[in-house]
């Protein structure tokens, strides 16, 4: 059955603001009557739900980099075939905060796996599939962090305390995706008011699926 919904991932460093611009999108398709499925990754399904809490706690070198790949594409598989594809099946719209490109900017750029061995790994997981659309929200690197850290108050911070060079490099893995799959990705600058970047993604989302 041919695929009939739209998939949009929102990527971007730790505080670039996805989880708000992922809900003023889902508001303004709302406006228009669409109604989106919103989910976020690692998790959105009950098993990937299990593996986030392995992955997001504990001793930032808890795991190596190529296992910690393996657990993040293991969640992605779960929610990819249960939440995810059988959405698009519907019709539907599906939003996620966070989706394959995160693995290759924390993972491969971050923690130094190859982005072949990445590419290998989600061969197996997850095929072929991506999103029809990625909006990457880029910012300052040391100014993400800050707001970041700012609102935590749960354990989920095995990222947030990795180095800023780490966070630099997953950034850069970001931007190069972004150059490599002009089609399917589009970067937003994030370092100015959520209006101005709700708005940037609007525009992007209305463009991109032929919204009036
Ligand atoms: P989360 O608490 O959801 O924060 P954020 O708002 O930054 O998305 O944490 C997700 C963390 O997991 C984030 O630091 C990025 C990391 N991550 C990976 O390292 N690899 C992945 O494939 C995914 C999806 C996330």
């Amino acid at each position: 059955m041919p695929k009939q919904g739209h998939f949009i991932s929102f990527e971007g460093g730790d505080g670039s603001g996805k989880s708000t611009q992922v809900n003023r999108l889902a508001a303004a398709l709302k406006a228009k009557k669409i109604d989106a499925v919103l989910t976020r990754e690692p998790g959105g399904s009950p098993g990937a739900e299990e593996i986030r809490a392995l992955v997001l706690r504990g001793d930032p070198a808890r795991w190596n980099p190529l296992t910690e790949a393996l657990l993040f594409y293991a969640a992605r598989a779960d929610h990819t075939e249960r939440l995810i594809k059988p959405a698009l099946f519907d019709g539907k719209w599906v939003i996620s905060d966070r989706y394959s490109d995160s693995s290759y900017a924390y993972q491969g750029g971050g923690r130094g796996l190859a982005r072949e061995t990445v590419r290998r790994i989600e061969a197996i997981a997850i095929d072929d599939f991506k999103p029809d659309l990625t909006i990457i929200l880029d910012m300052d690197v040391e100014i993400g962090l800050k707001r970041s850290v700012a609102r935590q108050g749960n354990a989920e911070t095995r990222f947030e305390e990795m180095d800023v060079a780490f966070h630099q490099r997953m950034r850069k893995t970001f931007l190069d995706i972004a150059r490599r799959n002009p089609q399917r990705c589009v970067v937003i600058p994030a370092d100015r008011e959520v209006d101005e970047v709700a708005d940037a993604v609007w525009q992007t989302v209305k463009k991109r699926f032929r919204l009036r």
